[in-house]
């Protein structure tokens, strides 16, 4: 089996057995008198996490990486061995962080789950999925059976009064009905009593403020009991800066699951409320940016959003679905939370309204157009294509028969359609139709992108996030087609 690495191409070999043991020992003794942290899932959470515990602000740790031997995660733990951070993203903190760590070396990473049981905390920041359309009649799912397994991976090989702290977002009730009873049986079958369990949410911003959305930003955290408590709190102490930013416990672990999905719940519903408004000003010949921006001035109203493309992202694309589902299926409430559900349905339809715009521009006709979408990853100044909502568009446009080129400054791949993407702005070439997903501040003022676009023949412009100001819109306007989404006085 192959793992391949979708930022260098590079692929690896996974082999068959991973006994990382003897090099994890050693790493230990070179870090003799450290405490231990292991990083259960090295993805877009957890490599930040591992440099913000490698490079705490107080506090000198051991920090062991673990991944699965897995062709979508082995290439993560590799390039992380080898000098390649796995997440391209903008803020120069994480190099300067991953360089610092390898300088001191006081990180590694495993497939190995014997890092287990050198840890003195075990932070899990794997993934946990819902599943939408799982079989008919059921518009979701989750699934929680390889977080079960992650958990039941710690249980076998932790060592006495380890703390085990998720900051996976789970369904609310987790860490005391899913967690304590697999951590409790596998440690009383080992003869173990003793361990700590926390849960803190992460809010960390994949971006220009990677590291700083985790060390300079404020956290909520609970313990199981009160001992986990004062130990979670005593461990976020050397990782956040609470002289600046204090943290916040809440009552119970089920409290703190509960303040992840409804923060994401609320901005979820916040952008879907928008949405039927997107349309009202558009036909009404009304700047829904204007207006907004006008009611920000309210200092109560300082988070109403503006128009988009979509929703995209790990987080509130799923969020909302899962706290729902933990409702009926963890408490056992008839009904679930609807509203929530519906914003999540709203937000995953909004491609469409984008779509139907460059569709109408074409006068209904789309067969054989070609097409240059400019941002692929769901929101800007970072490659991450998750449940973006450049793939419900590229998929529509696709049905209609259009060749679709694709322009990201942060990708060289779009992993889920496994199709090339072009790094250099401008893209050269000649095209119909030109849609701005993301708003990447490179497509902003632009001089060559504007040459390049007002060297074309008439084309179709659509800028779905508002990127384009005004001169560039009244440039574009002098000989092409555009429509600005949100604004129907264009
Ligand atoms: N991405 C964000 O911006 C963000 C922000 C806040 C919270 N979160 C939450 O943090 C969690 C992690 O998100 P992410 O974006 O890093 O996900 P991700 O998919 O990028 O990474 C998860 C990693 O966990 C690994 N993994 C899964 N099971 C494992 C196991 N048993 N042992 C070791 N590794 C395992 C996967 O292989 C993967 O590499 C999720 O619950 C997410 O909702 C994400």
């Amino acid at each position: 089996m192959e793992s391949k690495d979708p930022n260098s191409g590079r692929s690896y070999g996974i082999p068959e057995t991973i006994d990382d043991r003897k090099a994890l020992d050693k790493f230990i003794s070179g870090n003799a008198g450290k405490k231990v942290i292991a990083v259960q899932g090295l993805g877009f959470v957890g490599a930040a996490m591992a440099m913000a515990a490698a490079n705490a602000y107080r506090g000198d740790y051991a920090v062991i990486g673990v991944d699965l031997a897995a062709p979508e995660s082995y290439w993560k733990v590799m390039a992380l061995n080898e000098g390649q951070f796995p997440v391209k993203a903008e803020d120069p903190k994480v190099l300067e962080f991953y360089e610092v760590a390898r300088k001191k070396k006081n990180f590694t990473a495993t497939c190995d789950p014997h890092a287990y049981s050198l840890a003195d905390v075990i932070i899990v920041d794997i993934n946990l999925d819902v599943q939408k359309n799982p079989k008919k009649g059921k518009s979701f799912d989750v699934d929680l059976s390889g977080f079960r397994k992650a958990i039941v991976a710690i249980g076998k090989s932790a060592k006495e009064g380890v703390l085990v702290l998720i900051e996976t977002t789970v369904p609310p009730g987790a860490c005391e009905k899913i967690v304590k009873p697999i951590l409790d049986k596998a440690f009383q079958e080992r003869g173990i009593s003793k361990y700590f369990l926390g849960h803190s949410f992460e809010r960390v911003m994949p971006g220009p403020e990677y590291i700083d959305s985790i060390q300079n930003f404020y956290r909520v955290y609970a313990g199981i009991d009160e001992g986990s408590a004062q130990e979670t709190e005593k461990f976020l102490k050397t990782i956040v800066r609470t002289d600046q930013f204090p943290l916040t416990r809440l009552h119970s672990t089920t409290a703190s699951e509960m303040a992840k999905v409804l923060e994401n719940s609320f901005r979820a519903m916040n952008i879907a409320f928008i949405e039927e408004w997107t349309e009202f000003a558009e036909e009404a010949g009304v700047d829904l940016y204007a207006v907004v921006d006008a009611i920000r001035k309210r200092p109560t109203h300082r988070n109403i959003m503006l128009p988009g493309l979509g929703v995209g992202g790990y987080c509130l694309t799923k969020d909302p679905l899962m706290a729902s589902w933990s409702k009926k299926n963890i408490f056992g409430s008839k009904a679930g939370l609807g509203e929530s559900e519906h914003a999540v349905a709203i937000n995953d339809m909004m491609p469409k309204h984008t779509f139907d715009a460059a569709k109408r521009l074409a006068q209904g006709n789309l067969k054989g157009k070609k097409a240059l979408l400019y941002g692929v990853s769901y929101r800007s100044e970072v490659g991450d294509t998750r449940s973006t909502p450049v793939g419900m568009l590229y998929d529509l446009l696709k049905k209609e028969g259009c060749t679709i080129s694709l322009q990201d400054p942060y990708l060289t791949t779009w992993p889920e359609k496994n199709v090339k993407v072009e790094q250099r702005i401008p893209v050269e070439g000649v095209f119909d139709i030109i849609i701005f997903c993301t708003n990447h501040k490179g497509y902003r003022n632009n001089k060559a992108l504007q040459e390049s676009i007002m060297g074309m023949k008439r084309c179709i412009i659509v800028d779905s996030v508002g990127i384009l100001d005004k001169g560039t819109i009244a440039l574009f306007k002098a000989k092409h087609s555009i429509k600005v989404i949100g604004r129907g006085d264009i």
